[in-house]
């Protein structure tokens, strides 16, 4: 492990006003959005729209990486560019999404873990060889009476770590991503819980497995009321709590703490994530969305297929807006 490459990645990813770009759907998430909007689910189209998305002009004043799918690496634009060429030129890093899914934890109805360490370090090598410098692995808890239980998060975090470790060695900074999920009626109050005993096991893992925390970026969800929750806390309750959490749970040496937007409305996340920005904090709390990003871009390319630049602004808006509130400067 070269822990000056890996700081240095971090830097690169969490510089001022920048975040994160996830584009990084599974085929079958990818498809299912695709599906909704009536876009058909081939490889072609699937490339197609990630040209639109890689290619966005200017987009790399507001995003320092991309986090792309096994398929996407591989894949070309119309004239034959390499989209990793691309992002490259454009001076973005290049990310790369390793879990496999979710599996059903035996015994414990409604709760998962994530697969795919098996041949990580023989994928991780040929990415790596692609020009990934970072790698993603997304592990979910969900909220309701009897869940998340500390099995799921201590089985999730020890695979977490495993995964970190095995990224590390390769000079990959891991984004560990583990998302308190936003559906459900619980409070703001109840996501604190759950947030804060997610990280307590989460770095107690990551410690057992000698993962290097400043060569690390933690992507997590924000401390936000469920999503059909009758009274849902405001933005400045969402900020205040949140950085409390990381505050009080999170080693300060963490290299980088981005956030998901975890299907919160694309406004939204703009406007929490600018209320986040205005309190003080240890890190440069930044986002790593994807939908809140992607929305209205991918509705518009729905629409107007034709339309390619029409799309790329709204990308690139997107992202502008989440660039300003990363830094709370949002309206
Ligand atoms: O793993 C989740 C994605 O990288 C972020 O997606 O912002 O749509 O939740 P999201």
């Amino acid at each position: 492990m070269n822990k000056e490459i890996l700081r240095q990645t971090v830097t690169r990813l969490v510089a001022k006003p920048k975040g994160i770009l996830a584009i990084d759907e599974s085929l079958s998430t990818c498809n299912k959005r695709f599906e909704k909007l009536g876009i058909s689910t081939t490889e072609e189209k699937r490339r197609e729209y990630r040209e639109l998305l890689v290619t966005a002009p200017d987009i790399e004043k507001y995003i320092s990486g991309y986090i792309i799918f096994n398929e996407t690496i591989r894949q070309k634009t119309l004239t034959g560019k390499n989209f990793t060429d691309i992002l490259k030129l454009k001076g973005m890093e290049i990310g790369i999404k390793v879990d496999e899914g979710l599996v059903d934890l035996p015994d414990h109805p409604g709760e998962k873990f994530t697969q795919g360490l098996d041949g990580l370090a023989e994928r991780l090598k040929e990415y790596k060889n692609m020009g990934a410098t970072f790698a993603k692995w997304r592990v979910v808890y969900s909220i309701s009476e009897n869940t998340p239980s500390d099995l799921c998060m201590k089985t999730n975090a020890e695979i977490l770590a495993k995964y970190a470790a095995i990224c590390q060695a390769r000079d990959l900074v891991p984004i560990v991503e583990p998302e308190v999920l936003l559906e459900g009626d619980h409070t703001l109050e109840k996501c604190y819980e759950v947030s804060a005993q997610n990280f307590k096991i989460l770095f107690i893992e990551l410690k057992k497995f000698n993962v290097f925390l400043p060569g690390i970026v933690l992507k997590t969800s924000m401390v936000i009321s469920g999503k059909n929750a009758g009274d849902r806390a405001p933005a400045e309750k969402i900020a205040e709590m949140t950085v409390k959490c990381l505050e009080e749970h999170v080693p300060k040496e963490v290299g980088g703490v981005v956030f998901l937007s975890g299907g919160q409305g694309d406004e939204e996340a703009v406007i929490n994530l600018n209320a986040i920005s205005k309190l003080k904090s240890s890190w440069h709390l930044t986002f790593s969305y994807g939908r809140a990003i992607q929305n209205p871009a991918l509705k518009s390319w729905a629409k107007n297929p034709e339309d390619i630049t029409g799309a790329q602004k709204l990308l690139v808006a997107a992202a502008r807006n989440n660039s300003l509130a990363s830094v709370g400067q949002y309206k």
